[in-house]
């Protein structure tokens, strides 16, 4: 139907015919001769419509509405250039030729849409009902060729590195990722139900006992979990694991990886490798395992300095173990009474008990505004000084709590204040980091149990197996990695268990009871007896790389077909009520009354 695309044509062409199909972009009506421009995937071209060339094109012309799909046949001519006149758009990289229009024929007529693609819409929830029309801007043409260009060169070099690509079961059975299952009902086996796969964790593992050495999958992975900006209900992970790798094999490989992805996406050079932090360091320095490092405003120690503090806020924390850690916030001392509110307010939402701070309006402390400078000898206030290296016009935020509260009140403030301060505008760098040495478990103190940490099926540091085995439980070590990009968790993994009786220790540890280790992990348990090799992996999430490719702070924005924040599918009204006879067959329920026979 064309004999070219709509980005393709040149001033090399100019007098040879073609043939372009596409939508009407825009319509101008010139002195009675119309102008449009021809829009495809690729870009846009302009024609034009010359009475004296096809007077019934020119004609037909005049009915023309955008989105309308037609085709046009004619010569390339050359836009005018003068001294005195320019026709050209520089804009467009067709922007110095034009289709003077042979034939038109109008393929299909557009409706007037319910909304403009030429403008930002700020309806989020309008461009997901009309998603189709949406994904016509060139913003989300580009971001769904970025992705594609994601996958692509993600297949590529996982294939270069000799890693087979095999899809998992999405009739699964649950895996304990941390989330809830999205849940299947069986037909065939009324009351039993499968689990849509959080991750395809046991199959990928399960692969390895299977010899398969190197495996990968673009999988989709499905959780029921609240949403927000970076996440969905259904997602896509990169999803790896090999076999007879150790954390650094995996950690290489998903560098080489993401710097191919930049490369081929975006032709942008990324490190060849990243800095290294652990999860200890990370929390201590800047309150978050997925530490945004493009600004550097870390966490100052002031417990030793303050614990004899006159402000009991201060030293009745270290009294009672706690520690004192405070931020620096550049620049940033005229801060209003209700920006200081809304801070204390972040602050409390995160669990502190309140927000104390410091304007340092001036070098000299006596301009210092603050609830409780005044009780602080001269030695503290020097020593803060040397420590946060306050300057005139600083503001000093303080959490005072047991260590982890106070580095993650402390971490969400900081992101805040570089938020509030615009630290980050107009910054382009990628800012890669791997977070290292987590610990395995995490006492949860409402179910009074110990939870995994990544999952249940990572290894414990080498020196901390027998402490497992043995039942004590403080204070382990995992050997688990995330990536992390500009303070997004782009991914994570770790080194397996592949030893039947260390993982049985796991699930004691995790108080999974025998029962249960006999009825869900039966497949795991048993494979491990048959020679399992050691193994490992890692999986990115997929729409996560591709958002930060394309530049967007919404995963929703390169997803071709997301749901809105509350789990709806907008354009085809999902989830819906299902018929009742549906539901007799699956022996569910219902809450729907069967329509009376004979209607
Ligand atoms: P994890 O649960 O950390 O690990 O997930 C890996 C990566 O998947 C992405 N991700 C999400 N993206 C969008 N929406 C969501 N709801 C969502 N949840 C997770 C994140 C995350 O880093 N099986 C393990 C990996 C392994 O051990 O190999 C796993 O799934 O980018
Ligand atoms: P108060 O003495 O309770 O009026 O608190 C004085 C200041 O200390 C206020 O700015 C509080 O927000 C702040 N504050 C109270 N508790 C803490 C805490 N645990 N950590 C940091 N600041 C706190």
């Amino acid at each position: 139907m064309r004999s070219h695309h709509c980005n393709e044509i040149r001033s090399s062409h100019i007098g040879t015919e073609v043939t372009l199909i596409g939508w009407v972009n825009t319509v101008r009506d010139q002195g009675g001769v119309i102008f449009l421009d021809l829009r495809d995937r690729e870009g846009i071209t302009q024609c034009v419509f010359r009475s004296e060339i096809s007077p019934e094109s020119a004609e037909l012309s005049h009915k023309l509405r955008s989105e309308d799909v037609i085709q046009v046949t004619g010569k390339v001519g050359e836009r005018l250039k003068t001294a005195e006149v320019d026709t050209t758009n520089a804009n467009l990289e067709t922007g110095e030729v034009e289709i003077v229009v042979e034939k038109l024929k109008i393929v299909n007529k557009a409706e007037v849409l319910p909304f403009q693609l030429d403008k930002e819409l700020s309806n989020e929830d309008l461009r997901l009902k009309y998603r189709y029309l949406d994904l016509r801007r060139p913003r989300m043409t580009r971001n769904i060729k970025l992705r594609h260009r994601v996958a692509k060169a993600t297949r590529d070099f996982l294939d270069d590195q000799d890693f087979l690509e095999i899809e998992t079961p999405i009739l699964s059975k649950s895996t304990p990722e941390g989330a809830r299952d999205f849940l299947v009902p069986s037909r065939v086996h009324p009351k039993s139900f499968y689990a849509l796969p959080q991750a395809p964790q046991q199959y990928k593992q399960l692969l390895m006992v299977g010899g398969i050495e190197k495996y990968f999958q673009i999988a989709r992975c499905f959780r029921d979990e609240d949403l927000r900006a970076d996440r969905q209900p259904e997602f896509t992970q990169v999803d790896v694991e090999a076999s007879f790798v150790d954390q650094d094999d995996i950690i290489g490989l998903v560098e080489g990886l993401l710097g191919r992805v930049f490369k081929e996406s975006l032709g942008k050079d990324i490190p060849v490798s990243f800095d290294r932090l652990s999860y200890q360091d990370a929390m201590n320095t800047y309150g978050s395992d997925k530490p945004d490092r493009r600004f550097d405003m870390r966490f100052a120690d002031l417990t030793e300095e303050l614990k004899d503090c006159e402000f009991r806020v201060f030293s009745g924390t270290v009294a009672s173990g706690g520690v004192i850690k405070a931020i620096n916030a550049k620049g940033f001392a005229d801060i209003s009474a209700g920006q200081i509110d809304k801070l204390t307010k972040l602050a409390q939402e995160a669990g502190a008990k309140g927000l104390a701070y410091i304007q340092a309006r001036d070098t000299d402390r006596s301009t210092w505004r603050s609830p409780f400078v005044k009780r602080m000898t001269d030695e503290e206030v020097e020593a803060l000084r040397e420590k946060l290296n306050i300057e005139a016009g600083d503001l000093i935020l303080f959490a005072a709590d047991k260590w982890d509260s106070a580095c993650e009140v402390l971490g969400r403030v900081r992101l805040a204040v570089a938020e509030q301060l615009n630290i980050l505008e107009g910054n382009e760098e990628l800012n890669f980091l791997w977070v290292t040495d987590f610990p395995l478990l995490a006492f949860d103190e409402e179910s009074n149990k110990w939870n995994a940490v990544h999952h249940p099926f990572t290894r414990p540091h080498p020196e901390d197996e027998a402490k497992l085995r043995a039942g004590e439980l403080e204070g382990l070590r995992a050997i688990a990695y995330d990536v992390i990009l500009n303070g997004y968790e782009l991914g994570g993994g770790s080194i397996r268990i592949h030893e039947r009786d260390l993982q049985m220790a796991m699930f004691d540890a995790l108080s999974v009871t025998q029962e249960e280790q006999e009825t869900l992990f039966a497949h795991i348990l048993e494979a491990f007896q048959y020679g399992a090799p050691p193994h490992g992996g890692v999986a990115l999430g997929l729409d996560r790389v591709a958002m930060l490719v394309a530049g967007e702070k919404s995963i929703r924005e390169v997803i071709a077909f997301p749901k809105n924040n509350k789990a709806s599918d907008l354009m085809t009204s999902s989830p819906a009520e299902v018929d009742f006879k549906q539901l007799r067959e699956l022996r569910i329920q219902s809450t729907v009354k069967e329509k009376p026979s004979g209607q």
